[in-house]
């Protein structure tokens, strides 16, 4: 029998379980009730309350402005419709890097506002106080290297991070230091392939990757790219399921032209 198959309720022991039996995880983003009600009723292992709604739920160009308000805002929608996912939020840009009392007084609000079960922090040696301090507090933690969007602006660039042997070394070392204190995992984000085999390797903790080849042990889309709903984000590493976008304008199209010439309500549709 499957590790994944066989628990009502996905926590850290069952990802790491799944790690250790070669079972792939699979990881959404989801920033409110409806839909993460889908992907939780459809068996996604992970459902992480991104930052990125700053991208498709809010429309600013990076991460930076979403608040620790508005992540504990759609946490607690998405908690509400987890019968079976494990819920990460995400920390948002300026709630941790502090220092990490500043860490742990943002995760456990997020913990207690909002239900999840985990939160998620960007950056590796520079956040590793940040990290034993909220796993001391019983906050499970989930790290993240490569691209880490609340940098962009030191970056420059949405380019493939790690390609030189200078930056994944780097990378690995990073990614070492975040296990030793304490995270109970790591996303990789657009990263050579081989690397991200290598760190999943090299690591004991269950190693998600967007963007990292398929050598790592679990794959995170955001869902309005998996869905087609976002349409200008094309990256290489992107799969889109749906083409909702286009959906989503014919099916609207049919409202308004419905409404216009009184198709709409009918005479069942009416009191
Ligand atoms: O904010 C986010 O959606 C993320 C994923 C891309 C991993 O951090």
């Amino acid at each position: 029998m499957s590790i994944h198959g066989n628990v009502k309720r996905v926590t850290t022991h069952t990802l790491q379980k799944m790690k250790e039996n070669g079972e792939k995880i699979s990881m959404l983003t989801a920033y409110d009730y409806s839909f993460a009600r889908i992907f939780d009723e459809a068996g996604v292992d992970v459902l992480l309350i991104g930052d990125s709604a700053a991208n498709v739920v809010s429309g600013f160009e990076t991460t930076l402005p979403m608040t620790l308000n508005q992540m504990i805002i759609m946490a607690d929608s998405v908690v509400r419709a987890a019968k079976r996912s494990f819920v990460i939020c995400d920390l948002p840009f300026g709630s941790y890097q502090g220092n990490s009392k500043e860490a742990l007084n943002s995760s456990i609000r997020i913990m207690k506002e909002s239900g999840a079960h985990a939160v998620k922090l960007e950056g590796g040696k520079e956040v590793c106080d940040a990290i034993s301090r909220v796993v001391s507090a019983g906050i499970p933690v989930m790290a993240h290297l490569g691209l880490t969007p609340q940098s962009i602006n030191k970056f420059g660039t949405y380019a493939v991070r790690a390609k030189d042997e200078a930056e994944a070394e780097e990378l690995i070392q990073n990614a070492i230091a975040v296990q030793e204190a304490g995270a109970f995992a790591l996303v990789l984000e657009k990263i050579p392939a081989a690397l991200g085999e290598k760190v999943a390797k090299t690591l004991t903790i269950p190693v998600i990757g967007i963007g990292a080849g398929g050598g790592v042990d679990g794959q995170v889309l955001v869902m309005h790219d998996m869905l087609g709903i976002t349409k200008d984000f094309s990256p290489r590493f992107l799969r889109r399921y749906l083409d909702l976008y286009e959906e989503i304008k014919n099916a609207t199209g049919h409202y308004i032209a419905d409404v216009r010439s009184g198709d709409f309500p009918n005479d069942q549709e009416q009191y």
